[in-house]
């Protein structure tokens, strides 16, 4: 295997196993933040056609990364933004239901709890281990549910939800399935092509191992086409290159989900990393990602459980993701070995009151095996 740990910067003395807090920047993507630099100290190297080029290269990986068509992306500068899209846009009003997951990070909750000034109804989800099964959904969706949000991978113990089963269910009562893809994409295969999925919103730097305020959101066209669009993002005018020759009267949208990008798309010293964060995740390939990661904490797991300890539900095969949380016997307990585990040096999170461990290619047995000892 590849020797990924020089392809990213030294953690030393910090034991890193943290990718669902902020994924870090591999060295090739810094080599490219540099050339932004130097456009942006040396502007007359900046041609125009770059305005546009930029933002359409990094859509076109995104879309291959997911299976989608690049005009079924957007680029946004947060999962929030790209929620907020299909929240507003849907122009819901008094009688539509929308139903979420108490689980689900904030970004999937407070713009959706928002529509309740306009006398949206928003039922919250609270299942018992924090998990929507399909039955759970099953319970609260009506005639009157115009959406289902849940984040396919918990940012708390890491389970990955059942997406076919739950869109399935939100379409036969004719809603839509939005979902926040950001403890996911990149470290698990997805193909939109294949799911019930109507919306992919995803903030960017976590597993794509992007900057920071960058992210994009999937956007099925039936979707698309029904959104309000509230601002218009002068670059998605139709002709907008020759923008002084644009007419006022009868202008034109491009027929495109990137007339929601974000304004300013074109943010050089972002959208350069992003660019080669993602051709960084490509040439590993999602899979050997996916892989690695189920190794290191299949071995977690089953050094947690030789101790004692339980695993989070995301040990359970068809619920696994590249995350793994744990707990010891009382909130007290966890709280105490989460306080030895970051006095030796190892950054995890504490979520919800659970160790929430998520490793990455730099990431190796040893470290793994070390974590197990401060448990034992
Ligand atoms: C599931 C999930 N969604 C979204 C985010 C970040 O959201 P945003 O880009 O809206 O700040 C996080 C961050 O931890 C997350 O875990």
């Amino acid at each position: 295997m590849r020797n990924y740990r020089e392809e990213f910067f030294d953690f030393s003395p910090a034991i890193y196993l943290n990718c669902a807090y902020q994924g870090p920047f591999p060295r090739k993507t810094v080599a490219q933040i540099q050339e932004a630099v130097e456009l942006k100290c040396h502007p007359d190297r900046l041609e125009a056609d770059e305005y546009f080029d930029l933002p359409n290269r990094v859509r076109a990986r995104i879309a291959r990364l997911i299976g989608a068509h690049p005009t079924e992306i957007a680029l946004t500068n947060s999962a929030t933004q790209g929620i907020g899209i299909v929240a507003t846009g849907l122009q819901l009003k008094a009688g539509d239901e929308v139903v979420v997951s108490a689980g689900n990070f904030p970004s999937n909750l407070f713009t959706w709890l928002h529509l309740r000034r306009l006398g949206v109804k928003v039922e919250v989800l609270k299942p018992p281990n924090g998990f929507v099964r399909p039955e759970d959904a099953a319970q609260a969706l009506s005639p009157h549910t115009k959406v289902l949000a849940l984040d396919w991978v918990s940012y708390i113990h890491g389970g990955r939800l059942d997406l076919a089963a739950l869109g399935e269910l939100v379409h036969r009562s004719g809603g839509i399935l939005v979902v926040d893809g950001t403890q996911g994409v990149g470290a698990l295969e997805v193909n939109v092509r294949d799911l019930p999925v109507d919306v992919l919103a995803v903030a960017a730097y976590k597993w794509l191992l992007g900057p920071y305020g960058t992210g994009f959101v999937y956007l099925h066209p039936g979707v698309r086409d029904r959104l309000d669009l509230p601002v218009v993002n002068w670059m998605s005018v139709e002709g907008s290159e020759d923008f002084e020759s644009l007419p006022m009267e009868d202008f034109a949208l491009v027929h495109a989900a990137r007339v929601f990008d974000v304004p300013e798309t074109s943010n050089f010293i972002n959208l350069y990393a992003l660019e080669a964060s993602i051709e960084f995740v490509e040439d590993a390939s999602v899979r050997a990602v996916t892989l690695h990661c189920r190794r290191l904490l299949d071995r977690l797991a089953g050094g947690l459980e030789q101790r004692g300890l339980k695993p989070s539900l995301a040990a359970q095969p068809d619920r696994q993701s590249t995350i793994l949380s744990f707990q010891s016997g009382s909130p007290q307990a966890t709280a105490s070995l989460y306080e030895r585990i970051r006095a030796k040096r190892f950054s995890v999170s504490l979520r919800q009151g659970m160790i929430r461990v998520s490793p990455y290619l730099y990431n190796t047995e040893e470290d793994i095996d070390r974590l197990l000892e401060i448990v034992e």
